[in-house]
């Protein structure tokens, strides 16, 4: 009876083992067959206590070659689909050393940066500071401290962005050196690069925000030779030991007198050329003694100090340096455009 029913178990295992096809099913039959608290035959051999001696003997001998089948057979099914993982993993996982490497691209600085960076390093080596203020002002800092009227056209919402509470984008870095004086007393020198906003339509010169830079000197006995002698000295750094300023007298509320700069064609050296449109000059930007007016503001004494100050387009440097047709490339973030600058 012992022997028959062997047999039926050994038919029962060899019918279930045929029909794996996966290393978990193979892990499942193995608990199912000889799991240490409900294997089946793990079960069987506790059985074998109730036998007589005899058939206990013989039982056990051929229940445990079972067993010994059992797990060889299990065995055999969990390699062979563990070597199988293996080797979907390896083809999964191959790696071609023989393909060429990919080229990494590196990050290139902005021209704008760039540009900024080399008026920055002229002004240092100079003996500046670079202070930097909010781009959200009060009318305080963007007008009244700047000597700005307040029937200025400058201040009408058709010129300054302005937010809902009364505050408004700063148009200009000139709100810089009302921070500046406020922070340190003088004497100073100090540049301010920075953002500044316009109401304007963007077209191929223009766009509503842009990048100045502002320099402001505060001494005593500062003069209008100072303010010369000065961007006379950035010019040549920046355009080539040649150029040339020229100064042209103007008007701006925060200086008095006023002067709009100009310097030599750093293309043609002032023959005229289709960069300075034949002129033999490019605006550089305005500038001048800074009005008593804007000390007052910061409470510093016009009758001890005075000081002279003045303010640069960036972008319009980029523009011509980089000879660009159209400014609002600087804006677009074409990477094919952006990489052609170091
Ligand atoms: N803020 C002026 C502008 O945006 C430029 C300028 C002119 C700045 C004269 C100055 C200055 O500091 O003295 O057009």
């Amino acid at each position: 009876m012992e022997a028959e029913r062997l047999e039926q178990l050994r038919a029962q295992f060899s019918a279930e083992a045929a029909g794996i096809d996966s290393e978990s099913a193979a892990s499942a039959l193995r608990d199912r067959w000889t799991g240490r608290k409900s294997g089946l035959l793990t079960a069987e051999m506790k059985t074998l206590g109730k036998l007589s001696p005899d058939v206990r003997r013989e039982f056990g001998l051929q229940l445990n070659a079972l067993k010994d089948e059992v797990d060889g057979r299990i065995a055999e099914l969990l390699s062979g689909f563990g070597a199988r993982r293996e080797a979907e993993q390896l083809v999964r996982e191959r790696i071609d050393v023989t393909l060429p490497g990919r080229r990494q691209s590196s990050g290139r600085l902005h021209p704008i940066t760039l540009m900024r960076e080399r008026i920055e390093e002229i002004f240092v080596s100079m003996g500046y500071t670079i202070e930097d203020g909010p781009e959200i002002e009060t009318d305080f800092y963007n007008f009244d401290a700047l000597n700005i009227p307040p029937s200025h056209p400058a201040r009408s919402s058709q010129d300054t962005l302005y937010l809902e509470n009364g505050l408004a984008l700063r148009s200009q870095t000139s709100t810089v050196q009302i921070h500046a004086m406020q922070r340190r007393r003088p004497p100073l020198r100090v540049i301010a690069p920075g953002r500044v906003y316009r109401r304007d339509t963007p077209d191929a010169t223009h766009n509503p925000m842009f990048f100045q830079v502002e320099g402001l000197l505060v001494d005593r006995r500062v003069t209008l030779g100072d303010l010369k002698g000065t961007l006379g000295e950035f010019v040549r750094r920046m355009f080539g030991p040649g150029t040339r300023t020229r100064f042209r007298p103007s008007y701006f509320p925060f200086t008095e007198p006023s002067a709009e700069v100009d310097y030599s064609c750093f293309k043609c050296g002032g023959a005229g050329c289709r960069i300075c449109k034949g002129s033999g000059w490019i605006e550089l930007g305005g500038s001048g003694l800074v009005h008593p007016n804007v000390l007052r503001a910061v409470a510093i004494d016009p009758e001890e100090f005075s000081g002279f100050a003045f303010g640069l387009g960036i972008d319009r440097m980029c523009g011509l340096m980089y000879d660009l047709d159209d400014i609002r490339l600087l804006y677009e973030n074409d990477a094919r455009f952006l990489e052609q600058f170091r």
